[in-house]
């Protein structure tokens, strides 16, 4: 079967998906024949991808800090669109600030959405899912869960968190023929990495994301580029199709070897 065609007769819930790498993950699995639920917080962005992807995509406003709203949305979803086959966990918020510095409201904010969301949608689906004997569910975390970065303490705890959580969930659904994984992007080109870059300075910005910065004890990227979102959707693509049908509890690194994955 072509890449074109590989999800064909799926269908896919993303959250987090109006812009960046979430709109990314969109395109890809709609690309792929899927057809796919877009949620986000804001509406703007998934309604345009409602209008580019006509009949195969479907957008909802959805806050998956709220466990109510996303149980009612999956409810809603399999009562009116089928089963769902992929879920892909993508939004996310970043707060950047030195633990000394970092308010409660922060704090709690980041876990709101980069861990209590994964939990809240990764619940819902994977007990239908294991109910029905398949699945796939993919959450996009970050490779600062796995190196210390400063300023981002609630924002690396959190991801970990969501890591662990999911590779638990993958042990608990994997006889029920449901696989978890998740894919760790490092710096990627959207809002949200530019949202740490001083306007005007982002030549300069990106050049130190590529070269590293000793001062903050950040390494580079060796294969000498920041992401474009599609190179973490093309990740994705790959854990939720059939080709990676033997997968489960694995944690895909996509970040140039940024890490060097020590
Ligand atoms: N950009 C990077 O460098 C990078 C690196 C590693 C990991 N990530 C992760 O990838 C994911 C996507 O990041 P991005 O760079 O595209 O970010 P982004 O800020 O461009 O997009 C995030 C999306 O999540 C949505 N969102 C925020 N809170 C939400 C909520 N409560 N409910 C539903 N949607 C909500 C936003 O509206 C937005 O559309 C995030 O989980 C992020 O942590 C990004």
């Amino acid at each position: 079967m072509s890449a074109e065609q590989e999800l064909t007769g799926r269908l896919a819930l993303v959250t987090g998906a109006g812009r960046g790498i979430g709109e990314a993950v969109v395109h890809a699995l709609a690309g792929r024949g899927a057809r796919v639920l877009a949620t986000d917080l804001d509406a703007e962005g998934v309604t345009a991808l409602e209008k580019t992807y006509e009949g195969r995509v479907t957008a909802r406003t959805l806050d998956v800090t709220d466990p109510a709203a996303v149980e009612e949305l999956v409810e809603e979803a399999e009562r009116t669109l089928g089963p769902l086959d992929i879920a892909v966990n993508v939004a996310g918020v970043l707060r950047v600030s030195p633990v000394a510095d970092l308010s409660d409201e922060e704090w709690a904010a980041t876990f709101a959405v980069n861990t209590h969301g994964v939990f809240h949608v990764s619940r819902s689906v994977s007990r239908r899912m294991a109910e029905r004997g398949s699945g796939s569910i993919v959450t996009v975390a970050s490779n600062a869960a796995g190196i210390p970065r400063t300023g981002m303490a609630a924002y690396a705890a959190s991801k970990a968190a969501a890591v662990m959580f999911t590779r638990c969930l993958g042990l608990e659904v994997a006889p029920r023929g449901v696989r978890c994984n998740t894919v760790s992007p490092g710096s990627t080109l959207t809002d949200m990495q530019r949202g740490m870059w001083t306007a005007g300075d982002e030549e300069a910005a990106a050049r130190r994301v590529v070269e590293g910065d000793p001062s903050t004890y950040r390494t580079g990227i060796p294969l000498g580029r920041i992401a474009d979102p599609s190179d973490i959707a093309d990740a994705v693509a790959f854990l939720v199709s059939d080709r990676a049908r033997h997968i489960t509890m694995h944690d895909l690194y996509v970040d140039g070897g940024a890490t060097l994955r020590a």
